[in-house]
């Protein structure tokens, strides 16, 4: 049922015209990973590798986020991995906001077959998704409860390979994950204060346009 409503999205995004960048992209980079995964991560957009390949995080970003998996004991295959924008951006440009809501459907729907216990946002776009107005590099490694489900914002992979000082802060921010993973599980609370650190105000009401990577 998952699958099959998985493999739909797929389908449909291999042929969407929904905003502008099919116009320039060479495929649709629909997301993969198990029907049953538990973990899904959202990137932003696909890059010219996934663009080439038309799967998702297989360029050096994605090399990362597979050793940052593995330092917790996983492997890519068993997570779900997907992007805000199914269409690469020319020239690796940040989605805009009308290509973010064209698309947000897919990942919807995404969700809503895997139902998955933590959704992991990696970088501002999918992260302006559940915490509207904050900024990374003030929430990463926190956690909210959303809809019933745990979402932690991390920083996107990238800006740790281009900015060196950020790779400890995301190394750390991963090693939260197994702990996050089972309360959402129900070996501890979600929901609990405790459990999930607070969550520190937006700091300016600013449209996902304007908020800034770091
Ligand atoms: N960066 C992303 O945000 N997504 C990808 O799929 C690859 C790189």
């Amino acid at each position: 049922m998952a699958q099959a409503e998985l493999d739909l999205i797929a389908q449909e995004v291999k042929t969407c015209t929904k905003c502008k960048l099919y116009k320039s992209a060479r495929q649709g980079v629909p997301g993969e990973g198990p029907a049953n995964a538990e973990i899904l991560f959202i990137g932003e957009g696909p890059g010219f590798y996934e663009d080439q390949q038309g799967r998702p995080f297989v360029g050096a970003s994605g090399k990362f986020l597979e050793e940052l998996l593995a330092s917790i004991g996983l492997k890519r295959e068993d997570v779900f991995i997907a992007n805000v924008v199914k269409h690469r951006p020319p020239g690796n440009r940040d989605p805009e906001p009308d290509e973010i809501k064209a698309c947000s459907g897919y990942l919807d729907r995404q969700i809503a077959a895997l139902q998955p216990k933590v959704i992991v946002t990696l970088g501002r776009h999918s992260m302006a998704r559940y915490f509207p107005g904050a900024k990374v590099s003030s929430i990463h490694g926190q956690a909210r409860v959303v809809d019933g489900r745990l979402v932690v914002a991390m920083f996107h992979p990238a800006a740790a390979l281009h900015q060196e000082s950020l790779r400890q802060t995301v190394i750390a921010d991963f090693k939260k994950l197994p702990g996050y993973i089972a309360r959402a599980k129900g070996q501890g609370s979600p929901a609990a204060p405790s459990a999930v650190p607070k969550l520190a105000p937006p700091e300016e009401p600013e449209g996902p346009k304007q908020l800034s990577l770091f």
